[in-house]
């Protein structure tokens, strides 16, 4: 899309290809669009949630069609069910090939028209993302030229501003993700986290192997071992040094996991490419918040490797010494997630931040468990569990919280060494990995850890995400520490 704006106006008779009106059930219309939904049939359109109903305006309106979704009654009505409408008016426009949309974003339902405009302005954009960097015929791809989001409350420029940072630094994310193995290596991201550096202001620092095994970080080191595309440790610092509330996001970046000697049955093992979602999600946090002047100082930590079989890498059995000094049997090398991030956990931890938020495509079990509607979240900090709740409400990339129990990490004591990195059981294989991870947090500092194995693709069957990646957790985590900063103050 060449351009997004928002306008400013008490009506809807805005020019446009096609306006689109997320419209309540009990409401009546609004006046611009009264005069095309005369006469409709019951079944025709009703305003049930997610029903929709297009018509062209014959000339008889500024805007050449109208696309009406419905938000159905309070019940059903939430906040994003605003970005569902305008992902569906999007998606009408590209089917029919009009270039240029309009999304009225007037509060309706109990909600505001800051919150409104914000989500709709995310589902535009969010759903307008297409992915094409390999395609070599572009020109039969259809784009929509231009958005308008329409909004009678003139406060809403600073929530639309919000929406559209939020959005693009998510597509910013999607895009990196969806570069396969064979491009995307650890020194790309590395390449990739520089060029944002440059960009946004912001401290990038690279560890490559030499220097890693000098900081002792052995986990990313033997994880690494069985490719060519050598392992690298990225943080990206802003408001380094300065005296402000104190973050960090950790993400787990494995640019592709075949599992190692551990090895992964061939079917769907495309799709760990993936596998770096934590880190990529982790840049566009970093990403999001400076641009948002956001009034704390962060550090990303993305601890980035490939895990392939090879005469090199790691085996089962093996034994390794973490940067914490704690020791690790490796009884599976396909459970490599955790020994990467248990160096980057170590590592975060000697700088004292307030609050440490992991996220990595951790576990199968979490898909087992939540499917793709939910990220799995694992905390002792109840109230910061539950700020991070509440934010997955508000941002709609909801989590569910699994317990944290000392019995869990009983089941994760090593027999020859300190630790092991599966369990004997497969019982409860998400909580065991979190439990595992939990020996590498720094005491007293507060830690989530969010697994995003369920959620960090879609199948083309989600309302504004296509097939592919959709980087979720980059607005959840941001959010969560703009609201964490604002309990502090
Ligand atoms: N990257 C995977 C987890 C995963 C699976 C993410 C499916 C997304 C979709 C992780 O490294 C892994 O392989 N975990 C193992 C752990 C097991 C060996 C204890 C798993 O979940 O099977
Ligand atoms: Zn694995
Ligand atoms: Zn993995």
């Amino acid at each position: 899309m060449e351009s997004i704006k928002v306008k400013i106006n008490e009506t809807l008779d805005v020019r446009s290809g096609l306006l689109v009106v997320p419209v309540c059930k009990e409401g009546g219309y609004p006046a611009e669009i009264k005069p095309f939904m005369k006469g409709l049939e019951k079944d025709q359109f009703e305003g049930k949630a997610g029903q929709t109903y297009a018509t062209s305006t014959f000339g008889k309106a500024s805007f050449g069609r109208l696309f009406v979704y419905g938000l159905g009654s309070k019940e059903d009505c939430v906040l994003d069910s605003f970005r569902k409408a305008a992902a569906a008016g999007v998606r009408y426009a590209v089917s029919n090939r009009i270039g240029s949309v309009s999304v009225s974003a007037f509060p309706c339902m109990g909600f505001g028209a800051d919150d409104v405009a914000q989500a709709v302005t995310e589902g535009i954009l969010l759903s307008a993302h297409k992915f094409t960097a390999f395609k070599t015929e572009k020109q039969d791809i259809f784009r929509i030229k231009s958005a308008l989001v329409i909004s009678s409350e003139k406060s809403s420029r600073k929530a639309f501003e919000k929406g559209k940072i939020l959005s693009l630094s998510q597509i910013y994310s999607r895009e990196i993700d969806e570069n396969p193995g064979n491009v995307m290596t650890p020194e790309k991201i590395a390449e990739y986290a520089k060029k944002l550096a440059k960009k946004n202001n912001l401290k990038c620092t690279v560890f490559d192997e030499r220097k890693l095994r000098e900081m002792k970080m052995n986990g990313i080191l033997a994880v690494g071992a069985g490719s060519c595309n050598k392992p690298r440790l990225v943080t990206l610092e802003y408001n380094r040094g300065k005296n402000l509330p104190f973050y960090a996001v950790v993400g787990k970046g494995i640019t592709f996991d075949a599992g190692g000697i551990s090895l992964k049955p061939s079917k769907k093992m495309d799709e760990m490419k993936y596998d770096k979602t934590g880190a990529v999600v982790s840049m566009g946090v970093i990403k999001a918040v400076s641009e948002l002047s956001l009034p704390i100082r962060l550090i990303a930590v993305l601890p980035l490797a490939e895990n392939l079989p090879a005469s090199t890498a790691q085996r089962p059995g093996d034994i390794i010494k973490i940067r914490n000094g704690k020791t690790v049997e490796v009884l599976n090398t396909d459970a490599e997630g955790r020994l990467v991030l248990a160096d980057a956990l170590s590592y975060v931890s000697e700088m004292k931040p307030d609050v440490v938020l992991d996220v990595a495509t951790l576990t199968g079990a979490v898909i087992v468990a939540l499917g793709k509607q939910a990220i799995g979240l694992m905390s002792d900090d109840d109230e910061l569990a539950g700020t991070i709740e509440e934010c997955g409400v508000h941002t709609h990339e909801r989590v569910w919280r699994l317990p944290l129990w000392k019995e869990y990490s009983e089941m994760m004591k090593g027999t020859f060494a300190d630790l092991k990195n599966i369990s004997e059981t497969r019982e409860a294989g998400t909580v065991t990995a979190a439990a595992f991870l939990k020996e590498f947090v720094g005491e007293k500092i507060r830690w989530a850890h969010l697994d995003i194995a369920g959620v960090m693709d879609s199948d083309g069957s989600h309302p504004y995400y296509e097939k592919g990646a959709t980087a979720t957790g980059v607005r959840l985590i941001t959010e969560t520490f703009e609201r964490l900063s604002k309990k502090k103050g």
